[in-house]
Formats: C-alpha cells, structure tokens, sequence
C-alpha cells in the first residue's frame, strides 16, 4: 500500500478490449475507463476480491461506489461496486460475490491479471464521511460484500482525523467469509502511517451466523441481546456521541435502520448530513 497517490500510466491504449482467455474483442464503449486487472485473489468460492490499475484522471471520495463492467459484449452489463480501496491509493481494489448466473458476476469471477474491467467515470454515494454530522464514535456496520466501502473508510486518515473511535462490524454467513476484513484490519494495524493514525481507534467486531464462531448470529440480534455493546465495552448507540454507516442487503439494510432508529439516530445524506446513512451492497 502506498501513501501517496502516485500518477499512474494506463497500459491500455488501444480501442478494442481483448480477454486473457482469448475470448472475442469488442469495441471498448465511450465514456468508461478500459482498466488492467493487477490482482486477483479468491477467499471463498462465494467471494473475491481484485485489483485494477487507477486512470490518473479518476478522482472518488472513500466510500463510494463506481458502476464496473467487462468488454465481454456490444453493450456490457455494469453493476455498482463500492471502490474498497481508499482516495489515496494508486490502484483500485473492488470486493465481489460471485453469483452462479449472475449477469456480470459469472463472467467477473473468472478474470486474470492483465483483464481489461470497464468503469464508467462517475462515483457516487452516501457512505461518505460528509455526509455525516461530527461525533465521537464511527460504527461500520456491514454484511458480507457490504464491508467493501468501508474497506476504503478504515484506510482513509480522515475516519481516524474525525472519530476518536472507529468499529467495522461484519456478518457473514461462513467464518472464512470474514478473512478479507481481518486481513485488512491487519493491514492497518501494521501499515507505517495509518498503524499510528489507527492505534487504539480502529475495533473489528465480526461474527458468523452458519458456522462455529466464538460471535454467533446476525449483526442485528447482537444489538438486539445487547451482546455487541458489552463485547466492546461500549455503552448503546447513543445520537449525541455514535455516528453510523450501514452497507448490506435490503433486508439488512432495513433491520439494522430500525434499530438504529430506536436508539434515536437519524438516516441523513450526501445535501443532509445526520447522525447515520445506508447504501445497499451490490449483489448478483
Ligand atoms: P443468515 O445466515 O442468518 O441469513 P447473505 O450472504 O445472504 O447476504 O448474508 C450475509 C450475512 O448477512 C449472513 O450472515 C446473514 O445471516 C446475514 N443477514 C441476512 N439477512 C440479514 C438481516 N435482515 N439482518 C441482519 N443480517 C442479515
């Protein structure tokens, strides 16, 4: 990981997209970024994550979202991927499921370093630091893929500038489902300049809900039993001091809201910053 965004050269130059497996060419669409897949790394068979070159021109805040696609067709499909590494970084680095007969995800999981990822050029989103009011402790709190945004928030000096406390909360269904977030917690805890910024700020609280875990259950039972808060040895979400991001599927989107809601925390946005926002994964 590199702490200065460095400009980068883009490799590809040429018009037409070609495939590592040899597949057909198409004509690279106008208005997207054509990209070169530097790393590609599986964690399960359900997840996996890959790296691709950043065009010098592309400027996002942490936690935004980016619409991906692959030159695999006249009119490529393209899903949102919130970007999981952070506005500093010389690549980008995105999170994905892989879903069997998923329109872009089937043909996404099979990509190999030196694929071409298509990316059209707007971020956006609400997961970002703005739209939030100041406050004292940051609860990420994600299921599954949904942890990709705030991958780029742990990393981004201002999360640690603007919170005493930083807390990514992940549920997954299998314990191996939760290593790309420890890694990254890692990752942090040991980076040269970030490692400071995050001592004793950054917490990883993660739990399975369909395998052994010493943290069982979904994110929202374990606010409901109170579980989470004595773990951590926090008192409950409070709106004068507890600031929120949500990021999972609609139901867990909604599930965790009302709780949230209950403890007096209110949804805001990018033009109306509150006390929490919720972005929904990307899935399929
Ligand atoms: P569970 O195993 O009980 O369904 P998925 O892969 O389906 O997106 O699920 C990822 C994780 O999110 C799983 O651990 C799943 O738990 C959990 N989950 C699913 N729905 C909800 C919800 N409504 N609220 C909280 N967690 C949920």
């Amino acid at each position: 990981m590199h702490w200065q965004r460095k400009p980068t050269l883009n490799a590809f130059t040429s018009t037409v997209a070609t495939s590592a497996d040899g597949a057909q060419a198409f004509p690279i669409p106008d208005n997207v970024f054509a990209e070169t897949v530097t790393e590609v790394r599986h964690y399960t068979d359900r997840l996996f994550r890959f790296r691709t070159t950043r065009p010098a021109s592309f400027r996002f805040r942490s936690g935004e979202f980016v619409m991906i696609g692959l030159p695999n067709a006249e009119r490529p499909v393209f899903r949102a991927y919130s970007v999981a590494s952070p506005a500093w970084d010389d690549e980008l680095e995105f999170f994905s499921i892989k879903v069997p007969g998923g329109p872009l995800t089937e043909y996404l999981q099979k990509v190999k370093v030196g694929d071409t990822i298509l990316m059209r050029k707007k971020p956006t989103g609400t997961l970002v630091i703005d739209a939030l009011l100041p406050g004292k402790r940051l609860y990420l709190l994600s299921t599954g893929t949904g942890v990709a945004p705030f991958a780029s928030l742990i990393r981004d000096p201002e999360v640690y500038e603007k919170f005493d406390e930083v807390i990514l909360v992940q549920t997954c269904r299998e314990v191996a489902e939760l290593d790309y977030a420890r890694e990254l917690y890692d990752e942090v805890a040991n980076h040269e300049f970030l490692g400071e910024l995050a001592a004793g700020k950054l917490r990883l609280y993660d739990s399975a809900t369909r395998e052994p875990h010493p943290r069982q259950g979904r994110v929202t039972d374990l606010i409901d039993s109170g579980k989470l808060f004595s773990d951590l040895g926090v008192p409950p979400f409070d709106p004068a001091t507890d600031r929120a991001m949500i990021c999972g599927s609609m139901a867990m989107i909604k599930d965790t809201k009302d709780r949230l809601e209950h403890f007096g925390l209110v949804e805001g946005a990018n033009n109306a910053p509150n006390t929490f926002v919720v972005e929904r994964a990307f899935v399929g």
